[in-house]
């Protein structure tokens, strides 16, 4: 594999990353064996990321699925948190400095800034995806459309 801290991570860093990701799916519908793959494909596969994984949708509760990192929070309320906020908005949370973020869950205390894309298949909430990274500001408006790519990528690659 090309290694994307060589070559950037802007549009075509993720072009990349999809189309090595849809190779790696190819052939497997079960959810939680491609969701684990995808999270130690990214978390090896972005730079700078001190956590990468999953929270499953456990009816108003988010419970851990997949993940690579340290050992993290087992359940969130969607009440709670970034992870939270992105369940109950359905929408992704990008946070700058989770710090400031009100609510926000410390499971790893390096983490300075987070990713969390919701996971929708129809009009059902799955769970989330939920990158973190020890940088400040690490995610970008194409971060952003990149991982919500891979996420659906993986949605359409899986029975869930
Ligand atoms: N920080 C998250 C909790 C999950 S961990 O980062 C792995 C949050 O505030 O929802």
């Amino acid at each position: 594999m090309i290694d994307l801290r060589e070559v950037g991570q802007g549009s075509e860093g993720y072009a990349l990353l999809e189309a090595q990701l849809k190779a790696l799916l190819a052939g497997e519908r079960d959810f939680i064996a491609n969701a684990a793959q995808f999270a130690a494909f990214l978390f090896h596969e972005l730079a700078e990321l001190n956590w990468a994984g999953f929270y499953l949708n456990r009816g108003e509760q988010l419970v851990l699925g997949p993940f690579q990192g340290k050992v993290a929070c087992v359940r969130i309320p969607f009440e709670r948190g970034v992870c939270g906020a992105a369940a109950r908005t359905r929408q992704t949370q990008r946070v700058e400095d989770v710090h400031a973020f009100p609510g926000h869950i410390a499971c790893d205390s390096a983490s300075r800034s987070e990713l969390v894309v919701p996971l929708l298949k129809g009009a059902r909430l799955i769970g989330v995806l939920d990158l973190d990274s020890p940088r400040q500001g690490r995610f970008g408006e194409q971060d952003q459309a990149g991982v919500e790519r891979l996420a659906q990528i993986l949605l359409e690659a899986s029975d869930c």
